[in-house]
This record gives structure tokens, sequence and C-alpha cells, in this order.
């Protein structure tokens, strides 16, 4: 089975990719912007059935080139993921996001892969109510950049599968956690300060509430959804336990034994979403995949990674890990322009 997956250097795609590794072809698309880091692959990078492709999702030449004519299924990761960076500038999320999905059909249909998975978020449904819980027949109400592009990649998916007959899955997943995870989001930017005793900011009241899922079941959950799902359907993934990250906060104050009072409110985000809370039943009815790791113990997991892993942190922060193309080739004029 050969798998083209793209986004494979960034945090979720580079732990399925760890998940599936040994057992397929496994060719990754990546562009390696800032989020992509080839320091997540070291292992996986040494199986012959491995090779990286740089690329951008946006150019099709490079995607025919890349993609093989026995390609069995593409898995879409690639994108941009930061919803306060798609408030600064949007551009580019329209661009990588809705733009690079309709290239990736277009160029996955020229090659008929047979199965065409696509990675949203549960973010394209907007604010739930207290007791709300986005079902996949849900509207679109996306309420930030990031949240509009990932709902219009979407209606460009269900477009491919209605129009040319292409055998497409959507999957939308709540916040994940783990190892890897660039220190941008929440949590691995608040473990990584904590460590360093400098303080977290906090969004506004920090009564704004998540589904966190540990990125190793989401990932098994993907698999799941490639393996068995149906075709032209839409599946959710979640941690089945919305928190307030103020809750979450002061859990992982508690594991590292550091005050409260490192918390610091800040600004909030505008747009910002209260509550996302994905309904994931016909998941588990259909595939029976759950969350197996619980909240508490995954945090816990995450932060013992990022004590481990402090080596890790400081290349990301120092941006020393970008210099890929350079230990790779040791070609200081590609890494300027591949930069
Ligand atoms: P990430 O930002 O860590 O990684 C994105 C990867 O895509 C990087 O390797 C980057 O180099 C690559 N990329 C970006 N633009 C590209 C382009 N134009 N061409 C080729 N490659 C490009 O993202 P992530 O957190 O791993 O998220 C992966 C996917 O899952 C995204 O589609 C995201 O919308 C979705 N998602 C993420 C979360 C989450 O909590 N992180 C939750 C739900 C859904
Ligand atoms: P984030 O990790 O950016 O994910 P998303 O916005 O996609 O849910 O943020 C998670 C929550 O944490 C969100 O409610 C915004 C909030 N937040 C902070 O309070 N402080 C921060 O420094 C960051 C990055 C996020």
């Amino acid at each position: 089975m050969t798998i083209f997956v793209t986004g494979g250097a960034g945090f979720i795609g580079s732990e399925f990719i760890r998940q599936i590794v040994g057992t397929a072809r496994i060719i990754n698309f990546d562009k390696l912007t800032y989020a992509g880091n080839l320091d997540n692959l070291k292992e996986a990078a040494k199986d012959p059935d491995y090779s990286l492709a740089v690329g951008d999702v946006c150019d099709p030449q490079a995607l025919e080139a890349a993609m093989p004519e026995d390609c069995d299924a593409v898995v879409h990761f690639a994108a941009e993921s930061h919803v306060d960076r798609s408030i600064v500038g949007a551009a580019e999320f329209v661009r990588t996001n809705v733009l690079g999905t309709q290239m990736m059909l277009e160029v996955a249909r020229l090659r008929r892969v047979k199965r065409f998975l696509h990675i949203s978020t549960d973010e394209v449904g907007g604010d739930m109510p207290p007791d709300g819980w986005f079902k996949e027949c849900d509207p679109l109400e996306a309420s930030s950049p990031y949240a509009a592009s990932k709902g219009a990649a979407e209606l460009f998916v269900r477009a491919a599968a209605r129009t040319f007959g292409m055998n497409t899955l959507i999957t939308r997943t709540s916040n994940n956690y783990g190892p890897y995870q660039f220190p941008e989001k929440l949590l691995p930017l608040a473990i990584s300060n904590v460590l360093e005793d400098r303080p977290i900011p906090v969004y506004g009241d920090g009564l704004q509430v998540r589904d966190w899922v540990h990125v190793t079941d989401n990932c098994r959950a993907l698999r799941a959804v490639l393996e068995h799902g149906r075709p032209g359907e839409t599946y959710h993934i979640g941690g089945g336990n919305p928190l307030p990250n103020i809750e979450v906060l002061r859990t992982l104050l508690k594991i590292l034994g550091k005050p409260e009072s490192l918390m610091t409110r800040v600004t909030d985000r505008p747009g910002h979403d209260r509550r996302y809370a994905v309904d994931f039943t016909k998941t588990t009815r259909e595939l029976g995949w759950r969350p197996e790791i619980s909240f508490s113990d995954g945090l816990a997991q995450t932060i013992r990674w990022y004590q481990d892993n402090a080596e890790w942190v400081r290349r990301c922060r120092s941006g020393e890990y970008r210099k890929y193309y350079e230990e790779m080739y040791g070609d200081r004029e590609a890494t300027a322009k591949a930069l």
C-alpha cells in the first residue's frame, strides 16, 4: 500500500507517520514551513519505505512529480493551523488550506487515488452553546479565518465526491495535545513556559472550553477512518471531556508544583469561540473507536515528554530546526531559497 501524506512533518502528521511506518510505503509531501520539523521524524525517516518530498500543496506540478501512479491513499494534513496567525494574516490560510486542498483533489483524481482522507477540525462548527455537541450533520459556522478556510476546504472535498465520484472521507478532530506540538498552541506553550518559570498568557477570562484529545488517540481514529470509513462520510474525533482553559492550566501547574500566579491575563483573542465540544458517537458506533488516554494521564505524559525533550523545544524556539536543508545537503544557498 502506498500512502501519500501531506504535512507529515507537523505535529499530527508526524504522529500518524510514526504509527504507520513499516506497514506501508509512505511519501511525506511537506513544504517545511515554520511548523514542519524534521526532528519529529528522525526515527521514521530511517525506514526504507519512507521518503520526503519537499513541496507546496498549491503547486500541482510538484504534486504530480511526487505522487506515484500507484498511489492508494492520500491523507491530507498540510495546513496553516494556528488561529492567532490567521487573525494577523488570513491570505496564507486561504492559499494553503483552500487552494492547496483543491490542488490535492485534482492531482489525486488524475492519479485515480482510491481513498482521500481530508483532515479537518471541530472549529468549522463555531461556538457550541453550553450544552451543545457538534454533530457531523450540523451547519458550518466558522468564527475565525482559520476555521473559515478549513470549512471552505471541506466544501471542495464534498464537491469532488459529488461531482467526480471521488472516494473521500473527512475527519473533524477537537484540540489535539501530546509530544512534538509546536510551542505556539496553548498546551506546549504553557508547559515550556512553566518549565522555565515564565508566565502563561491566559486570553480573556480563561473560561473558554476546549475538548482535548491525545494525538495518539486521534491518529488511531484516523487510521480506522482510512481503513473502514464509508466513502463520502464525515467522522468526528474528540476527547469526550471538554474543559475550561483555566482548569487545564491549574492542573498543569499542580503537576509541576508551580504557583497559579504564573497565569497572566492578557487581552482576549478577537472572535474567540467560547466552547467546542464534538459528538463522536457515530465514529464509535461505526468504527468502534473511542479515546483511550484519559486527559490526566495524557497531560502528565506530555509534560514528561517536554521535560525530557528540552533540546527539541530549544531548537524550535531558536529556529535551529529550520536548518534542515543545510544539515541534509550542506547547501547554504538551497537553505536560503527554501526558507
Ligand atoms: P502543524 O501546523 O503542526 O503542521 C502543518 C504541516 O503542514 C507542517 O509540516 C507544514 O510544514 C505543512 N504545510 C503547511 N503549509 C504547507 C503547504 N502549502 N504545502 C505543503 N505542506 C505545508 O499542524 P497540525 O497541528 O499537525 O495539524 C494538522 C492538520 O490537522 C491540519 O489540517 C489542521 O487543520 C488539523 N487539525 C489540527 C488540530 C490541532 O489541535 N492541532 C485539531 C483539529 C484539526
Ligand atoms: P489554541 O491552542 O490556539 O487552539 P484553538 O484556538 O485552535 O482552540 O488555544 C486553545 C485555547 O487556549 C483557546 O481558547 C485560546 C487559549 N489560549 C490562551 O488562553 N493563551 C494562549 O497563549 C494560547 C496560544 C491560547
